[in-house]
Formats: structure tokens, sequence, C-alpha cells
């Protein structure tokens, strides 16, 4: 690890970037977050993460989902519901971004992607409600809303879009964007520049990553992987694995070492991308709020390990354990 850019996350770091929770708060202290996620087979992404952002303390979570994909497995009865209107069976397409851009304005955090598919439509979806299709069918025009009793929509200004968390299949339309743009839209110049500089924390695993690049393998470190993406990209990224690396696009390097089979399994993922968001609910920086996220998950899983072992633990067995990481 290199000068002092760099630093390992520890036990007193992640404990002074804890939130107050003060005596007289109320929900809205602690921040509302909106996630979407989850499609006909990854039902249970979208379980796993809105969960994974109550469990770190935001006020409110609600979860954006397809009309189809309501009744959810595991759900948690203390997350709240937003239906959404479905291009196809369980697929989220324009109308679904409308939707999510009338509502987004309520809420400090923003988490999308884990299981969210990559059909067509969802690939509209996410350019929508990111902002990434071309000048012409951005800021300028806004989205609709439909008025009471009538096709005919109304346009209302796009609202700033809130700290957002990009994961999973987020990820991959991202990577699709980048290298296989729509011809009408590939002379608008870089994808990242249509994003809010510093206002995303992106999760890739090492294969989303590779695709994000447009590489078959990362050939140099992580830490210089992750940086180099970061400044390039002017977002925060959490390069995950058995070693977690998060950098900023100002050089900064956080690390966390915490190898642990017991976190080997699918869902732990969606998990830390709901805690990431959480902790973005409750105003932490994203830096920050990456930080922390990684290092609770990361605790919580030793939890997991030292209680059950480190062989048939399931992601679902790290939301309990995550207050227990912040106590
Ligand atoms: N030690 C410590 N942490 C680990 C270890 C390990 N040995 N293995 C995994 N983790 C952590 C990672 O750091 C990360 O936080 O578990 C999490 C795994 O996240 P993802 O790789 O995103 O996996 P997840 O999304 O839960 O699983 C489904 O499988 O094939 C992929 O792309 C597919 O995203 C999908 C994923
Ligand atoms: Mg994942």
């Amino acid at each position: 690890l290199e000068g002092i850019m760099t630093e390992l996350i520890d036990g007193d770091l992640a404990r002074s970037l804890l939130p107050p929770r003060p005596p007289d708060s109320h929900k809205g202290t602690f921040g509302k977050a909106l996630v979407v996620a989850g499609s006909v087979h990854y039902p249970g992404a979208a379980s796993l993460a809105s969960a994974g952002a109550a469990r770190v303390g935001a006020g409110l979570v609600t979860l954006a989902v397809g009309r189809s994909q309501l009744v959810g497995p595991g759900r948690i009865p203390e997350v709240t519901l937003h239906p959404l209107p479905e291009a196809e069976w369980g697929v989220l397409g324009d109308a679904a971004a409308d939707e999510m851009l009338a509502i987004l304005g309520d809420y400090q955090a923003l988490l999308v992607g884990p299981g969210l598919g990559r059909e067509k439509a969802t690939r509209a979806f996410f350019e929508r409600l990111l902002g990434l299709q071309s000048p012409r069918h951005r800021g300028q025009i806004g989205f609709r809303i439909a008025t009471a009793g009538s096709e005919k929509a109304a346009v209302k200004q796009r609202p700033e879009l809130p700290f957002t968390v990009i994961d999973a299949d987020g990820l991959n339309i991202l990577a699709d964007l980048i290298h296989h743009p729509e011809p009408s839209n590939a002379a608008f110049g870089a994808v990242w520049d249509r994003l809010p500089m510093g206002r995303c924390v992106l999760t890739p695993h090492p294969g989303e990553m590779r695709r994000l690049l447009g590489v078959e393998q990362i050939a140099e470190h992580p830490v210089d992987v992750a940086k180099d993406a970061a400044a390039r990209w002017k977002q925060i990224v959490v390069l995950k694995g058995a070693t977690t690396v998060i950098a900023d696009p100002e050089g900064r390097v956080r690390v966390n070492d915490g190898g642990n089979p017991a976190l080997a399994t699918a869902g732990t993922g969606d998990v830390l991308a709901g805690a990431i968001a959480g902790l973005l609910a409750q105003g932490l920086k994203p830096f920050d709020a990456a930080t922390l996220g990684v290092y609770l998950h990361s605790a919580a899983g030793r939890l997991v390990r030292d209680e059950l072992g480190d062989m048939g633990t399931l992601a679902g067995d790290l939301l309990p354990r995550l207050p227990l990481a912040i106590r």
C-alpha cells in the first residue's frame, strides 16, 4: 500500500463515521432510501438490498418493483413498496422510469441495479432514470406524469439525482451503454460525463469491473484499478473481493482487508449495496458511506462466521448482524 492517500479501514475509522443517533430523533432524521431492484429471475435481490438499507439505520426504505414482483421472498414488513408499471411481465421500461422520476425528490439516496435484469426495455429504464439519454431527451424535456383520468401527460423538469448506488445489472447496463451505444446516442460524448460528478457509488465485483473497462482481464493491482477508474469516471468506486478497495476521484483510497468465505455466497453483494444506500440516506458523504458500508458488511460477516461457521451461511444471515456490527 502506497503513501498517505491509502488507508486501511479499521474499527476506529468506522466508528468515527457512524452518524449520531440523537434521543429526540424521528424517522425523518435518518433519511429515506429508494431501492429499485429485482426481476422475475432475481426476486431475492430486491428483498436483500432493501433490508440491507433498513438494517444500517435508514429512517425509511422504499422498494420500487414491477407490479408483477410485488410479492417477493423474505420481504421484511418494514420496507414500503412502490409498484411500477412494466413494459412486459417483470420487465421495467420508460413508464417505470417516469414513475421513479416523479417520486425521486422525496429520497436522499437511490440504489439501482441488484437483480434488475438486462432486457432492452430495462436498459431504456436505466438510461431514462439516470438521465443518460441524448441531451434532446434529457433535462429540457423532463419526464411525463400521467394526469388523472387522462392519457395526456404533463411534462415536468427532471429532479436532481439523489446520491446513487449503482450495482450489479445497473453496472452491466452501464457497461453496455459505454461499449455498445445506440447509434442515435453514440454522438453525445462519454456516458460518464452525463452522470452528476461525485454523486454515485459504483460497486463492481471483478467481473463487472472488466465489463465496465471493456477488458478481458484486469492486469494491474486492484488499488490501481479502482483509483484509475474513480479518477476517470469522477465517481466513488468500490472494487469488491476478499479485499475490497474504495477509491474516490481525488485519489483517496481505503482498503478493507477481510477475507471470509462466509461472504462468498450469492446475495451478499446485494446486502452491501443496500447498506451503502442506507448510509447515504443518513447523510454520509459517498466516500464515507461506501467505507462504513463495506466495513459493517465485513464485520457482520465475521459475526456470521463466529456464530454459524463459514459453510452454508446465507446472505440473509448478514441482515440481523448489521445492527450488532454497528453496536
Ligand atoms: N472474503 C471477503 N468478502 C468476500 C469474499 C471473501 N472470500 N467473497 C465475497 N465477498 C464479498 C465481496 O467483497 C462483496 O461485498 O461478498 C460480496 C459479494 O458481492 P458480489 O460479488 O456482487 O456477489 P452477489 O451480487 O451477492 O452475487 C451474485 O454473482 O455471478 C455473479 O454477476 C453475478 O452479481 C451476480 C453475483
Ligand atoms: Mg453483485
